[in-house]
């Protein structure tokens, strides 16, 4: 497994591959006391190795995030929650919009079924607010934002892209070092400028996930604030490449863009989902 050492004092970031073509994002997050985090997950075919990973690091997570109503993020989830097979969570911490919104921007029988997942079991989930803090074995994690604060503006978004991307949580996790990772989800751009206008420089951290899958996400102004260490990209092999079978960046999709921007900023770490599991310590 290709293991990044970025000094996080006995604490681990594993981001999963994607098992299936599509993109997806999943994280297991290990402190040095054994205890899990789990952010996302992926889709249903990446459900298999998410359990196996749980499994091997002893079937309990201690909390789980899901960052936004995508079904990328949360069917991994949904697969376990169907059948447990042996884990068991504390609780699963979110925040979506209302659903007759979500209903109303993006039409989704994912999104419909996973609704009906946290009706049944209501006593696992727990709605999270901006400014929440979270400990978990000493690492802090605090939620950045609100899913509807880019609801100021009424146009459509400027991604081109889904307002649902829009609404994803995003997380800091301060490890006790002082070491920070910070989770964009698939934020957009202009709940990026959002963020970037909230926080400034205060952004900063060694660690960014990069924000829908490294590209159409949060502006290059986001990542001037955050100047990571290293990007942690939620993309596969053709995403990362922007190749849909044409050759390198041949298709629409921006990624090679964003990977120009890292490149300004002098990032020489990167995590893709599409070269296999990836193991930040
Ligand atoms: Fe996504």
């Amino acid at each position: 497994m290709k293991t990044f050492d970025i000094g996080l004092g006995g604490y681990s970031i594993l981001q999963s591959p994607n098992m299936t073509h599509t993109q997806m994002m999943g994280y297991i997050i290990k402190t040095p006391n054994g205890k899990l985090i789990v952010i996302d997950g992926g889709n249903p075919g990446d459900a298999g190795y998410l359990r196996e990973q749980i499994m091997e690091s002893g079937g309990h997570v201690d909390l789980w995030l899901i960052t936004h109503c995508h079904d990328d993020h949360f069917c991994a989830l949904m697969k376990i929650l169907e059948a447990p097979d042996g884990i068991t969570i504390d609780r699963i911490c979110y925040n979506f919009p209302p659903r007759d919104w979500l209903e109303a921007v993006e039409p989704s029988d994912w999104n419909r079924a996973f609704f009906e997942v946290i009706d049944a079991n209501a006593d696992l989930f727990q709605v999270l607010y901006e400014k929440d803090t979270l400990n978990i074995d000493g690492l802090q994690i605090e939620v950045l934002n609100d899913p509807m604060d880019f609801q100021q503006f009424t146009d459509p978004s400027p991604n081109g892209g889904s307002n649902i991307n829009d609404t994803s949580l995003v997380f800091r996790f301060t490890f006790p070092n002082g070491k920070t990772a910070l989770f964009l989800g698939d934020l957009g751009l202009r709940a990026g400028d959002i963020l970037e206008a909230k926080y400034g420089d205060a952004l900063k951290s060694d660690i960014v996930q990069m924000a829908h899958h490294g590209q159409n996400g949060a502006g290059e102004n986001v990542y001037q604030r955050i100047r990571p260490t290293l990007c942690m990209w939620t993309a596969p092999i053709w995403l990362w490449n922007n190749d849909a079978g044409q050759g390198f960046n041949t298709h629409f999709f921006k990624t090679v863009t964003v990977r120009g921007w890292m490149e300004k900023l002098g990032v020489k770490l990167h995590a893709v989902e599409g070269e296999g599991p990836a193991l930040i310590i």
